[in-house]
């Protein structure tokens, strides 16, 4: 599948987190360094977490998820069991982002909030200590994850009732039978999986054109983005969601009807192509 890097902006930001992870990173005012939290407190690779022990997510991969995401300065990242807090720091530093990192056990935590001082990003970088199944995570349109192949599954209901486009990355584990919209992978640094929140387009539907066009209906039937369904016609449709934008095609007097739309919560604004033509449509469930 594809994905986004290999740009300047790339080697630029894996340049920046060198700079960021390198022990000499000088904090202003006699503020502790890098150096300082590390000298007071170095987590250990596999030390105990409440759920999931503590692994980094890969220097390499790191840039590429967020990127990946589209991570951008008005975005609220929320990574959840963030440890050290390297995701939510890259976030802040590199990309500009606000973000929240929920994490249970109090070193980390404390960790965390002294290298997020460090590297002066502590305006827009919060750490909770706390269990992420009980944090509120709600106003997050961007949340990562490097936890453990069950978790994620557990978490999956609450993702899925999260705003469609909401952005999700997980490191090495995917989600069960959701399948990612995006992965990436990388020879020796594990896999990155990414899913957009799909909108609900369940439902029977009848499209009404805008002005020139028929009427036609159309019954879906959702599993995750992945729609299906039958046509007024009994043509079968097929397509998918990403976040709230629709793509559906079914067939219709011997020719393909192309349906390329926003869900909205009540309505379906939509573009239909039939051969050269296209009209406006709206949609709303019967
Ligand atoms: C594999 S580490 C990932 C750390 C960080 N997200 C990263 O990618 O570098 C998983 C983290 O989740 C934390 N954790 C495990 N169970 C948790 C829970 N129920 N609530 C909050 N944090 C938890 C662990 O303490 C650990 O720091």
């Amino acid at each position: 599948m594809a994905h986004r890097h290999g740009s300047f902006a790339f080697a630029a930001a894996v340049a920046t987190l060198a700079l960021l992870t390198a022990a000499a990173a000088q904090a202003p005012g006699g503020a502790r360094t890098r150096a300082d939290c590390e000298r007071e407190y170095t987590p250990r690779r596999g030390q105990e977490g409440k759920d999931v022990v503590w692994a980094p997510t890969e220097d390499s991969m790191l840039v590429r998820m967020l990127e990946m995401a589209n991570v951008r300065s008005d975005d609220k990242l929320y990574d959840l069991g963030s440890g050290d807090g390297k995701i939510p720091i890259a976030a802040a530093k590199l990309f500009g982002a606000t973000a929240v990192g929920i994490e249970y056990e109090r070193e980390l935590v404390e960790h965390a909030r002294c290298l997020a001082a460090a590297e002066r990003v502590d305006d827009r970088v919060t750490f909770v200590q706390g269990d992420l199944f009980e944090a509120d995570f709600s106003d997050a349109t961007v949340v990562t994850l490097y936890l453990l192949p069950e978790i994620n599954v557990k978490l999956r209901p609450r993702l899925l009732a999260m705003k469609p486009g909401t952005r999700v990355v997980a490191y090495s584990f995917a989600m069960g039978d959701w399948e990612p919209d995006e992965t990436l992978d990388s020879f020796g640094d594990g896999s990155a999986f990414y899913w957009l929140v799909p909108a609900n387009a369940r439902g029977r539907w009848t499209f009404w054109p805008t002005s020139a066009g028929e009427v036609f209906d159309l019954d879906l039937d959702q599993r995750y983005q992945m729609l299906h369904g039958t046509a007024a016609n009994g043509a079968s449709v097929s397509g998918r969601l990403r976040g709230d934008r629709l793509e559906l095609a079914f067939a219709e007097n011997g020719a393909r009807a192309l349906v390329a739309g926003t869900v909205e919560p009540e309505r379906i604004v939509a573009t239909v192509t039939r051969g050269a033509t296209t009209a406006e449509y709206i949609g709303t469930r019967r």
